[in-house]
């Protein structure tokens, strides 16, 4: 089973995602039947370690992304992966339009995949420190949602 979370940067949002996923499916000890990935619908920042308040953040809560590094959503990864998570309705959008007719991976929103209070995970880039903050909460929550469906999947 091979998961891709995408946003923009990949820099903030998806390495985020992945980072908090990884870190619950060891804790489940699944870290060998399950890959993660991240990727951005950009490459402003491709090569670049995620974004030091993300990383900061993240690791206040435990997670370490400093290994991370950013690349930009390819077609290829609609046929490696079986899963593609968009953080927001543009990401869904972009990653729509490049979807190739024969694309393995099932697409979807994030948050909406799993009916959370919210839909989309806001972009923190140019906010301030709660919106990295928030970017977590959201995100530990899909993440629980998401191993309870993987679970079921496997
Ligand atoms: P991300 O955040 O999509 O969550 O990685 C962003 C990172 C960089 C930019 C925008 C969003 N940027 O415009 O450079």
């Amino acid at each position: 089973m091979k998961v891709l979370f995408v946003c923009l940067g990949n820099i903030c949002r998806s390495p985020t995602a992945e980072g908090v996923f990884r870190h619950k499916l060891r804790a489940a000890g699944l870290e060998d039947r399950v890959q993660v990935d991240s990727a951005g619908t950009g490459d402003w920042h491709v090569g670049k370690a995620p974004d030091s308040r993300t990383r900061q953040a993240a690791l206040r809560r435990g997670y370490d992304l400093s290994a991370q590094r950013a690349r930009q959503v390819e077609v290829t990864d609609f046929q490696r992966f079986d899963l593609i998570l968009a953080m927001d309705q543009s990401n869904l959008r972009n990653l729509q339009a490049l979807r190739p007719a024969n694309a393995r991976a099932d697409l979807d929103l994030y948050l909406r995949r799993y009916e959370l209070a919210l839909d989309e995970v806001p972009d923190p880039y140019y906010g301030g420190e709660d919106g990295f903050e928030q970017v977590l909460d959201l995100i530990e929550q899909a993440s629980d949602a998401l191993l309870v469906e993987i679970k079921g999947r496997l």
